[in-house]
């Protein structure tokens, strides 16, 4: 099966819809505090009704769009699709723990594969309306205008988010904040790893660093900094899509001096 450009076209109008719409239903239920309840999957691994709702949501849209396409979803949702159909990837709430603490800075994040190719990717952060969308040799856009990573050469000057989850565990996750504090550079960490991604793409961040995500977490994000000029760790390598990896994100001008420092990948 192959898929023509416009056929995958389709699907990134589809997904900037969804990812939009969504973001503006989590966005309801966050502004209603009552309106859900929290739970734990694990650890520090907080889950929302909301979570499982938005998933349960943009998997039936995609489901009756694109029948034949294969799901993999954050909270459970899943479907193997038909061979060489796109793959769906999708993180209902980015930032949950945010979302929980009534944080507003979480977003909805949707990408698709076909094959190793990250086709699109779309985030949306409906507390502040932006939509970040990149679409493989299309370019990337935040609402609509281009978007570049930025022109930072020296990680003195630059911020590096440093992602934080119980996956790695504490001296891993230590020994590269103290790495990456050591050159200068400003650590920060935002809760929303996806975001903390497409804000490299955005240039408001030089890069982005973390020990293990989860497919869902980063790869609409890696699509939108490969088209944003910057420079991002091969996430699906071996088992990436599965399994998860370490990432490590960079504008071009700090990627060499980001990528010894972190000795990630
Ligand atoms: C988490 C966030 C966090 C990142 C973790 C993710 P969740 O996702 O993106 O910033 O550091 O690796 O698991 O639980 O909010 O969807
Ligand atoms: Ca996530
Ligand atoms: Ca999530």
């Amino acid at each position: 099966m192959t898929f023509s450009t416009t056929a995958l076209d389709l699907r990134f109008d589809a997904a900037k819809a969804l990812a939009h719409e969504m973001g503006l239903y989590a966005k309801r239920k966050f502004l209603d505090r009552g309106s859900f309840t929290v739970g734990f999957k694990g650890p520090q691994d907080y889950l929302t009704e909301v979570d499982s709702e938005v998933e349960r949501r943009i998997f039936a849209r995609l489901s009756t769009l694109f029948p034949q396409d294969g799901f993999i979803g954050e909270e459970g949702q899943g479907r193997q699709g038909a061979a060489g159909a796109p793959v769906w990837v999708v993180d209902p709430i980015d930032g949950t723990a945010n979302f929980a603490h009534g944080a507003p800075h979480f977003c909805v994040s949707i990408a698709a594969l076909v094959g190793n190719d990250v086709e699109l990717g779309v985030i949306y952060d409906p507390m502040v309306g932006e939509l970040f969308a990149a679409r493989r040799g299309g370019g990337a856009t935040l609402n609509g205008e281009p978007m570049h990573v930025s022109e930072t050469t020296d990680l003195a000057r630059a911020t590096v988010e440093v992602g934080w989850n119980v996956r790695a565990g504490v001296g891993k996750y230590l020994g590269l904040l103290s790495r990456i504090a050591e050159t200068g550079a400003s650590p920060t960490r935002s809760g929303s790893g996806a975001l903390g991604l497409a804000y490299v793409a955005a240039g408001r961040l030089d890069g982005y660093v973390e020990t293990h995500m989860k497919a869902w977490d980063c790869l609409a994000a890696v699509a939108m900094i490969r088209e944003a000029g910057g420079w991002v760790s091969d996430f699906l390598a071996g088992e990436g899509l599965r399994e998860g990896n370490s990432i490590v994100a960079a504008a071009p001008g700090v990627k060499d001096e980001l990528l010894r420092v972190a000795a990630l990948v």
